[in-house]
C-alpha cells in the first residue's frame, strides 16, 4: 500500500516537473530565442538554455529507464532490476546526450579535446573520486558476478556481519541484520572479504548442539531427537534431520543436530524452536542433559558385577531361557549375579567368526543376527530375539566361533562365563544333553544354509555330548 502511494506521488511529481520544465523551455525560447540565425541563443543566454535542455533530457531518460527496467526487465527476468544497473544506464545515457546537446549549443567548443588534453583535470577527478570509483567498479563486478541476490542471507568478512541482502547501490551492499539494523558494507570491502552466501532458493542447513549423560543410550537419543524436530515449523521435510555424536566430552556425550531450513532468514527462531523441542523430547524419554560434572567412582571389590539393569530383570530373563529351565531358583539367581551385561549399538559385532570364545550370551533386550560368510558376503542364518542365547558352541566344544553375531538394533546381552556354566553341570547333568541337542541343530542349520551337500545329522549330538562332558570336567 505504502509503496503504491509512494510510486503514485512519484508519478505526479514527475508529471508536474516535466510540465514546468517544458513550459519554462517554451517561454524561454519564445521570449529570448533568436530565429534569425541557425542558433537560437548567443552569449550568456546559452547557459539557461543548456540547463533547460539538460533537464528535459534527464526527464526523458527517466521515462526510458522506467519503461526498460520497471516493465521490460521485470517481465523478462521476473525480478526487479538492480539499482546500480539502472543508475549506470541513466548516467551513461545522460552523459552521451549532454555531450550532443553541448556540442549543438556551444558548437565552437570541442568537449572531447577538452577532456582528453586536460591531464590535470583527470588527476583531480581521479584523486577526488578514488574511493567512489573503487566502490563503483567493485559494485559493477559484484553485479557481473552475481554472487548473491536480494533476499539472500549473507555473512561478510571475519566479523561475520550477517543479514538479509536488501540491495547493492553505487557505494555499498545494504543488508538488514537480524536485529533489524541496516548495515552498509562498501562495495570495495565486500569485494575484498570472504562472503558466506545462503541463497534464498537453496536448502541451507544449521547445526544445533546439546549434551547428554554418558549413561543414556545413544541409539535412543538419536531416535528421540530426530523424531522430535523433523516436523517442526520451518524445518524442511525434504531432508531428514541428522543427529550425530560430535564428541565424547569431559562430562557429556556432545551431540549435533543438523537440519535444513525452508526459510533460512528465520534461522534464529528455528534454532530456538529446535532446542526447545529437544528439551521436551529428552524430558519425556527420561534422557538427561549433561552439565559439567565430576563423578567420583568408588570401586568395591565385587567380582563380575552387573554393570547395568536391575538384578530382578536379569533373573527373570535367565529363568525364561529354555536350556536353563531345569535349574532351581537359587541356581538362576547365582547365574544372574555372575552374568555381566553389555550394551551394543545397532550393527555392532558381538561375536566374530573364527575367534576363540569362553563365554555365552543371552539376549536381554533387542535383536541379533547370526551371519555366515558366503563367498565374501555376509548371509543371515538366524535372528535371535529377547531370551535367546548364542555363543554356546565355542564355549562348550572349545572350537573357534562358528559365525558372526551382529546386532540389528540397540541390544543388551548378558554374558555368562565359563566358570559359572561349569559349576551348573556338576549339579545338573541333564543340562549337557539339552545343550548338545541345540548345538547339533544349529550346526545342521549352518550346514544347510551354506548349501553343503552333507545332511545334518542329529546323531552327532552324541559326539558333542562327549565334548561337553569333557568341558564340565575341565579345571
Ligand atoms: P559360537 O560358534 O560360539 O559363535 C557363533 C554363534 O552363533 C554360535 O556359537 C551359535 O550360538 C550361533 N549360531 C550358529 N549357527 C546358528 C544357527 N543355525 N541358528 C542360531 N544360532 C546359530
Amino acid at each position: 500500500m505504502a509503496t503504491n502511494r509512494k510510486s503514485r506521488n512519484n508519478i505526479i511529481f514527475y508529471l508536474v516537473g516535466t510540465a514546468a520544465v517544458g513550459l519554462a523551455t517554451y517561454l524561454y525560447l519564445r521570449f529570448f530565442g533568436d530565429y534569425t540565425t541557425g542558433h537560437y541563443f548567443h552569449g550568456l543566454y546559452r547557459i539557461p538554455w543548456l540547463l533547460l535542455l539538460s533537464l528535459l533530457t534527464y526527464l526523458a531518460i527517466r521515462v526510458v529507464n522506467a519503461a526498460l527496467f520497471d516493465f521490460a526487465f521485470r517481465l523478462r527476468k521476473g525480478y526487479e532490476a538492480p539499482t546500480l544497473v539502472r543508475n549506470i544506464f541513466t548516467l551513461i545515457a545522460f552523459v552521451i546526450l549532454f555531450v550532443v546537446i553541448f556540442n549543438r549549443v556551444y558548437a565552437e567548443i570541442n568537449l572531447g579535446a577538452l577532456f582528453t588534453t586536460s591531464a590535470i583535470f583527470g588527476v583531480i577527478i581521479g584523486l577526488a573520486l578514488q574511493d567512489t570509483l573503487g566502490n563503483f567498479f567493485a559494485g559493477i563486478s559484484l553485479h557481473a558476478d552475481r554472487p548473491f541476490q536480494v533476499g539472500d542471507v549473507i555473512a561478510v568478512g571475519t566479523q561475520k556481519i550477517t543479514g538479509v541482502v536488501e540491495g547493492v547501490t553505487w557505494r555499498a551492499v545494504k543488508i538488514r541484520t537480524f536485529q533489524n539494523h541496516i548495515v552498509l558494507i562498501s562495495n570495495s570491502n565486500a569485494a575484498r572479504e570472504a562472503i558466506e552466501v545462503c541463497p534464498r532458493e537453496n536448502l541451507n542447513a544449521r547445526l544445533v548442539f546439546f549434551g547428554t549423560l554418558y549413561t543414556d543410550s545413544p541409539a535412543k537419543t538419536i531416535h528421540i531427537v530426530r523424531e522430535a524436530i523433523r516436523e517442526a515449523e520451518n524445518v524442511s521435510q525434504r531432508i531428514t534431520p541428522i543427529v550425530r555424536m560430535r564428541d565424547l566430552g569431559e562430562s557429556s556425550i556432545d551431540w549435533e543436530v543438523k537440519y535444513w531450513l525452508e526459510d533460512y532468514a528465520k534461522y534464529n527462531d528455528t534454532d530456538a524452536l529446535v532446542r526447545q523441542l529437544i528439551w521436551y523430547a529428552l524430558r519425556r524419554a527420561n534422557i538427561t542433559f549433561a552439565f559439567p560434572t565430576r563423578t567420583l567412582h568408588v570401586e568395591r571389590k565385587a567380582p563380575a558385577q552387573l554393570t547395568t539393569g536391575p538384578q530382578r530383570e536379569v533373573t527373570d530373563r535367565l529363568s525364561a531361557v529354555d536350556i536353563f529351565s531345569p535349574l532351581s531358583t537359587d541356581e538362576i539367581e547365582k547365574l544372574a549375579t555372575g552374568a555381566v551385561s553389555h550394551i551394543f549399538a545397532p550393527k555392532e559385532i558381538v561375536i566374530r567368526a573364527g575367534d576363540e570364545g569362553s563365554s555365552m550370551f543371552v539376549v536381554h533386550s533387542g535383536r541379533v543376527q547370526v551371519q555366515v560368510n558366503d563367498g565374501g558376503k555376509a548371509r543371515a542364518v538366524a535372528v535371535l530375539g529377547e531370551g535367546a542365547f548364542f555363543g554356546e558352541m565355542a564355549l562348550f566344544t572349545g572350537e573357534p566361533r562358528t559365525a558372526n553375531v551382529v546386532t540389528l538394533e540397540e541390544t543388551e546381552v548378558l554374558e555368562i562365563g565359563h566358570a559359572a556354566m561349569k559349576h551348573l553341570f556338576d549339579t545338573n547333568p541333564d543340562l549337557a544333553e539339552s545343550i548338545s541337542w541345540t548345538i547339533a541343530e544349529r550346526r545342521a542349520g549352518l550346514q544347510a544354509s551354506s548349501q553343503q551337500a552333507a545332511q545334518a545329522s542329529l546323531a552327532e549330538s552324541a559326539g558333542l555330548l562327549a565334548s561337553i562332558k569333557r568341558f564340565s570336567k575341565l579345571g
